[in-house]
């Protein structure tokens, strides 16, 4: 496959480290996350066009602090530093950097400098996020100052006969207002990047690689509807066709419609496949029958898929290749790419696979963010509703129901769901959610239609908004929508006579229910 050029973020540990990777994609150039400690042979082999130092939570003149050959800055690749890459490169190339007399945190008004390539097509007076207690009193020889604060005396720097810039602020968060144009400045006007990472292009090298790699072998796919399987089920279809088999089980926990939609994209012919939807439905509110304990309920779904799949792997007898949805954020938190601590083992759908008689992985969309693969969808000719999809738990609307599970629960859940989503499109807020379902709580309680009491559940709805689903807050829903929601979902769901809307965080709750 031809080399994409390449932009690598050398990572020192600080939060918005995969976003760097996401604003420099966008500007379509690759870029990598690669921690500090692979080290100077590793980064040299990396063979990239520009390097990204991030920030950090540490301070560069204490000891053990993260740090970083200084010949790195001798290879003749232009660095930008960002926060504490900024005062690191300071650091290490001579200048001083000590505590500041004042905190900078929060939305900042720098006064930049025309000179600066950093700073083309940028405001003199602009707004950029800052988050430090350090900073950089006094820059490394052969520095120019092109940025400053009323608190900080060198917001920017650089050494552009050494194609060395420093920002103190951070370019890559939305709150820097012009960030995206500084980083575009970095890759395109520094780096002489030309913009060759490009969605319709990916996909075509991705198809011809699986041809090759995958030759006359079969392939194996647990489709799960959801975006990430969708995608590579799709990608591998249009790879090696037939050769590939797609297992989509239906466990009575989708959503409304959900089994129809999935079989009718990938069992209606437009995709060349074996697809097989498996419809376990009884089998699953047979097993979950009774059974309360949320930590149970996930349990007894995840190994029941893990038979079912089983039981079809058998009858397609030997697989050569099983496709996984991996995509490039699960294999960063993983501990595999960058400095972050490994926040969750990467779950794919159920758990698979030890059991399955297969030679190898595939991973297509190993590289990609979240919304590269949505865009990824999109060239491989997947419907927008599919491809925009929010997260949908692999234990479905189990989570979503507290207590026992029964197909009673099920339809009353899945219908409200159905309203709720249906009007937060209406008043066009998809746009501003994260993740937004309904629930139904357990809890019963007393109410009155028309003259008759009624004793009926509650819906609880819940709209977060997230940047990593790690934290959230929920969402202020405008008022009219709430109302026009609760009162459909009363009138339309039976057993349902109080509708609540779930006003917590996480923490201290989590987004599911259960
Ligand atoms: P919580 O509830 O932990 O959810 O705040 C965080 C995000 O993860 C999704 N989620 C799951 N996804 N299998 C999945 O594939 C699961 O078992 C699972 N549990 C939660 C949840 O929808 C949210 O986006």
């Amino acid at each position: 496959m031809a080399q994409n050029e390449k932009v690598l973020v050398v990572d020192f540990g600080g939060q918005y480290n995969q976003l760097i990777a996401r604003r420099v994609r966008e500007c379509n150039v690759y870029c990598e996350i690669i921690s500090y400690r692979a080290g100077l042979d590793a980064i040299r082999a990396a063979n990239p066009v520009g390097i990204i130092l991030t920030g950090g939570p540490n301070s560069v003149y204490l000891e053990d602090a993260p740090t970083m050959d200084p010949a790195l800055f001798e290879l003749g690749i232009p660095v930008l530093g960002i926060c504490y890459g900024s005062q690191l490169m300071s650091h290490l190339l001579g200048g001083h950097v000590c505590r500041a007399p004042e905190r900078e945190y929060g939305k900042t008004l720098v006064h930049t400098s025309e000179e600066s390539p950093i700073f083309q097509n940028v405001s003199r007076d602009t707004i950029c996020w800052m988050s430090h207690n350090d900073y950089i009193e006094t820059p490394a020889p052969g520095f120019t100052i092109t940025a400053y604060t009323d608190n900080c005396p060198v917001a920017a720097a650089e050494n552009r006969e050494k194609n060395l810039y420093a920002v103190q602020f951070h370019p890559e968060v939305l709150h820097t207002q012009e960030g995206k144009q500084m980083l575009h400045n970095f890759v395109y006007n520094v780096c002489g990047c030309k913009g060759d990472w490009k969605m319709d292009s990916f996909v075509e090298r991705s198809i011809v690689a699986l041809r090759e790699k995958i030759g006359g072998g079969k392939v194996l796919c647990a489709l799960s509807g959801g975006v990430d399987s969708s995608v590579a089920a799709a990608m591998l279809s249009k790879a090696v066709g037939s050769q590939l088999t797609c297992v989509f089980v239906d466990h009575g926990l989708l959503r409304k419609n959900e089994m129809e939609q999935v079989c009718e994209i990938f069992g209606g012919g437009e995709f060349e496949m074996n697809f097989i939807c498996v419809d376990a439905r009884q089998r699953y509110y047979d097993k979950l029958a009774g059974v309360e304990e949320p930590e149970k309920k996930r349990k007894i779904i995840g190994e029941e898929f893990i038979r079912i799949f089983e039981e079809e792997a058998k009858k397609i007898g030997r697989v050569d290749f099983l496709v996984q949805g991996t995509i490039y954020p699960d294999v960063v938190e993983s501990g595999l790419g960058g400095e972050s601590t490994v926040i969750k083992s990467h779950h794919n759908v159920g758990g698979l696979p030890d059991y399955v008689d297969f030679k190898e992985i595939v991973e297509p969309l190993r590289d990609l963010f979240k919304d590269e693969v949505r865009q990824a969808g999109r060239e491989l000719g997947l419907p927008e509703y599919l491809v925009s999809r929010q997260p949908f738990p692999g234990p479905g609307l189990a989570v979503r129901i507290i207590g026992e599970v029964t197909p009673e629960k099920v339809a009353m859940v899945q219908d409200a769901d159905a309203i709720w989503r249906e009007e937060v499109a209406k008043a066009g807020l998809e746009g501003q959610l994260s993740q937004y379902f309904a629930a139904l709580t357990n809890m019963r309680s007393v109410g009155v239609m028309g003259d008759e009491r009624t004793y009926d559940y509650a819906i609880a709805l819940r709209a977060v908004t997230t940047v990593d689903f790690m934290t959230a807050e929920s969402a202020e829903i405008p008022w009219p929508v709430l109302q026009t929601v609760t009162s459909r979902i009363v009138n339309e769901v039976k057993h349902v006579n109080r509708v609540l809307y779930d006003c917590t965080g996480k923490p201290p709750a989590t987004i599911e229910f259960e």
